[in-house]
């Protein structure tokens, strides 16, 4: 038998050039496309190229989705000053920002304060929709079922999640996601960060369980059909029922292996539920974030999955939680007898230098939520922020060569030096604070924790 390999193809497989089955509803594009032969397309699998249907909605698809595109790139290169150069060197760092926070749900900020932005996103989401339903219309004009259009409107549910319901959800379109290569790795990376490790979402962990689980599906899938190409495995689903061929093998195969197999037919229904269920629980993940969860850490400690979480030891450790009465709020029930507790006697003890001491210990370990972006102490060097050394009454954005946004120079002209007060109103909103764009996209919004990592700064020369 003649044996067709894809991608280590050692028969080209080329049929005679046909333009495909009649259609119940052709549409209004002809099939015009000339059919030809491509020998090197011929190496990864089907050799003949054509006929493509484009039709009036893949036609506008294409056309809002380079209007997207457009948009995106020429914002890019007027951040660089229209120098090619420039745009080339720095493409992966070039981002087109979504709307300043300032500007919350505003229909339509100014174009340059994320106006553009709004633009791209909106032409970009006309160009996805509309290739949905023209995948939807083809399937159904070949009288086929429409699977491959579901699971597509899966992926398109978190795109929307991602850039438009969430954002909605949260009251500002600040909350999208640039365009960009290397800023919209950054923003995945803050939002883990400023949500407490997203990794604790247990919808995030079932996106990635679906999705490694597609991988196997996957290879599982891939390995059994190469497997039994020589038996004509490409003949799935007409093998179901025949004896003596393909399907009879594979199928004898994993069930010597595992004692079970899928059908021919069901293995792909399990691809595609997989692939289906990563964007869905993804979604799902995100749209929680911010919206009903604020810390996913803290939320795990709380279903008892969690390790004990930075804001319950600042809590803790903090000079208001050991009064007796417990009436710092924070803390919870177990705020009336921690640190002071051991000295007996109902007066309070002194702030002395033990507790100072703790409330250093826990800024700390506040710090570590820095970490992934800043160094202290002798040594420290510029990571994607600048390093923190003596940063308490260091001038502000005075790093030698570190590249700081132009907000941030501009306020360090107004307020001078960092102080102890400046920095916990820093680290509430930096951008906010700056009265702009700022290049530090994280926030701490618990207070207690502001202040313990500012103390810890202040000891940190
Ligand atoms: C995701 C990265 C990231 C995280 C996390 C982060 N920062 Fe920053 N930080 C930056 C960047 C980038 C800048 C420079 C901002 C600019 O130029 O607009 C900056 C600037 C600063 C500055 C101003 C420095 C100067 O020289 O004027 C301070 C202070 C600061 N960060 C403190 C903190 C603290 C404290 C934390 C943790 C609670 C933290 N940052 C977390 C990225 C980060």
């Amino acid at each position: 038998m003649a044996q067709y390999q894809n991608i280590f193809t050692r028969v080209q497989v080329r049929g005679p050039l046909y333009a495909g089955v009649p259609m119940d509803r052709p549409g209004p594009f002809e099939r015009q496309t000339p059919l030809r032969f491509n020998y090197w397309l011929g190496k990864f699998g089907d050799a003949q190229i054509g006929p493509i249907y484009l039709g009036w909605l893949g036609l506008a698809s294409l056309m809002f989705g380079f209007a997207a595109i457009e948009i995106i790139g020429l914002n890019m290169l007027a951040s660089v000053h229209w120098s090619p150069q420039a745009f080339v060197r720095e493409f992966f760092w070039l981002q087109l920002a979504p709307p300043l926070e300032k500007h919350g749900l505003d229909f339509f900020p100014p174009l340059k304060e994320g106006g553009w932005y709004r633009l791209a996103g909106f032409f970009l989401t006309i160009s996805i929709l509309l290739w949905w339903v023209r995948m939807y219309r083809r399937a159904r004009a070949l009288g086929l079922g429409t699977h491959v259009a579901w699971a597509f409107a899966s992926a398109i549910f978190l795109y929307l999640v991602l850039g438009f319901f969430r954002p909605l959800a949260m009251g500002n379109w600040a909350e999208g996601v640039p365009f960009g290569i290397f800023p919209h790795l950054d923003w995945t990376q803050n939002f883990s960060l400023r949500y407490g490790n997203l990794f604790y979402n247990p919808f995030h962990g079932l996106s990635i369980a679906f999705l490694y689980g597609s991988a196997l599906l996957f290879a599982m899938h891939a390995g059994t059909i190469l497997a039994v190409s020589r038996y004509g495995g490409d003949r799935e689903i007409e093998q179901i029922v025949d004896r003596g061929t393909a399907t009879e093998r594979a199928a004898l195969f994993w069930r010597w292996t595992m004692g079970f197999n899928a059908t021919m037919e069901s293995i792909h229904r399990w691809a595609w539920w997989f692939a289906v269920l990563t964007t869905l629980t993804g979604g799902i993940g995100i749209m929680l974030t911010g919206t009903v969860v604020d810390n996913w850490q803290e939320w795990a400690g709380r279903h008892g999955y969690g390790t004990q979480t930075i804001t319950q030891q600042v809590a803790r450790t903090a000079p208001g939680s050991t009064a007796p009465g417990g009436s710092s709020g924070a803390a919870g029930p177990q705020s009336g007898n921690t640190a002071g507790g051991a000295g007996g006697g109902a007066s309070p003890p002194a702030a002395g230098p033990t507790q100072t001491a703790q409330n250093t210990a826990a800024g700390e370990q506040v710090f570590g939520k820095c970490r992934t972006c800043h160094e202290v102490g002798p040594n420290a060097k510029a990571k994607i922020g600048p390093p923190l050394t003596g940063v308490v009454g260091r001038p502000v954005a005075s790093v030698e060569g570190f590249a700081y946004s132009e907000t941030l120079k501009k306020k360090a002209a107004e307020i001078g030096s960092w102080d102890k007060d400046k920095l916990q109103q820093w680290l509430t909103d930096p951008s906010k604070y700056a009265g702009g764009q700022v290049k530090m996209m994280f926030k701490l919004a618990n207070p207690e924790e502001r202040k313990a990592v500012v103390d810890y700064l202040e000891t940190q020369k």
